[in-house]
């Protein structure tokens, strides 16, 4: 290991995380009753400009008066190059900033981004008195955050989480999609006929290179790695597959759009029981293997070693995390 101690964001589960539109109070009772881990109440994308103010009302009503037990809530502001977005933070945070674990950053573009929302939290809670300090998640979703994603996960405290936002991402690469998420049908490769008999298609992921990015910027810094909306909720297969590689590739959690898809969320980014009780088997044999002065063995003809420790050790902690 490096002598430079990574500090972990504070654990929280952050498997499914639901979207839910400010403007739409009356899917408030359900999300709250829902198995979704982390809730973010929008004020941004989802919300027209004429129903923002009206958002942010229902928004502080419903935080204080709803009954949230066993979720961690959040809000998502608007964009700092709007004008709607101090007054997301100032009137929410003022008003029931207590019943706030998170505040969902959209845009984010540089470190300095993320200093001034953190110096008007900071401010608010002071003067409020509040004792929980807010954290901070970030949506990396435009060119210029997933330039700056490292200073932005390194820019404050609170950060806890960064988050694949594929839509706006997208747009601001001139990505040539319309999808939300998903796979593109242009981005395959198709196999040499002569080496292959059959001229093939292999369909590609274009999303492989962001989500590893983040990931690597989000670990290197303690942050949960989150990949962000899949569209087309009438396709669970198509979720499942987009979270599965998510999955694969370090993220811990993914969002939901539409209330179907938080079980399968929570499904994928759980360690399946295989995956819990072969890593319980390497630790075993690791430690028997230790016991006898080895480094490295082999279980069931495959080489394991100290690295192998670390490997199981992540998926016996998250397990454990999702059964506490
Ligand atoms: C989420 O905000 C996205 O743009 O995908
Ligand atoms: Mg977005």
């Amino acid at each position: 290991m490096s002598f430079q101690i990574i500090e972990q964001a504070p654990a929280r589960l952050n498997r499914s995380e639901l979207a839910v539109p400010g403007s739409q109070p009356q899917l408030f009772e359900k999300a709250a009753k829902s198995d979704a881990d982390v809730i973010f109440l929008d004020l941004e994308d989802a919300v027209a400009p004429d129903e923002k103010e009206q958002a942010r009302k229902n928004i502080i009503q419903a935080l204080n008066d709803l009954d949230w037990t066993g979720k961690s809530m959040s809000i998502r502001i608007n964009g700092l190059d709007t004008h709607y977005m101090y007054r997301d933070v100032v009137d929410v945070v003022e008003q029931a900033g207590q019943h706030l674990d998170l505040i969902m950053i959209p845009k984010v573009g540089t470190a300095a981004d993320v200093y001034a929302i953190d110096m008007l939290v900071t401010q608010i809670e002071d003067a409020r008195g509040y004792q929980k300090r807010i954290g901070f998640e970030h949506i990396i979703e435009t060119a210029l955050g997933m330039q700056n994603v490292n200073e932005i996960a390194s820019a404050s405290r609170r950060n806890e989480s960064l988050h694949f936002g594929v839509a706006d991402y997208a747009a601001s690469t001139r990505a040539r999609t319309t999808m939300i998420g998903g796979v593109n049908k242009d981005y395959a490769v198709l196999t040499d006929p002569d080496l292959s008999g059959d001229r093939l298609t292999h369909w590609g992921d274009m999303w492989h290179y962001a989500i590893s990015r983040m990931v690597v910027a989000a670990r290197a810094n303690g942050l949960r790695p989150v990949d962000g909306p899949f569209g087309d909720f009438s396709d669970p297969e198509g979720f499942k597959a987009a979270a599965r590689r998510a999955a694969v590739l370090g993220c811990e959690g993914k969002w939901a759009i539409h209330p179907s898809q938080i079980d399968l969320a929570n499904e994928v980014m759980s360690p399946s029981d295989e995956e819990v009780t072969r890593a319980k088997l390497i630790l075993d044999a690791m430690a028997e293997a230790e016991s006898e002065g080895k480094g490295a063995v082999s279980l069931d003809g495959r080489l394991i070693d100290y690295a192998s420790i670390r490997q199981a050790e992540v998926l016996v902690e998250k397990s454990q995390q999702i059964a506490s």
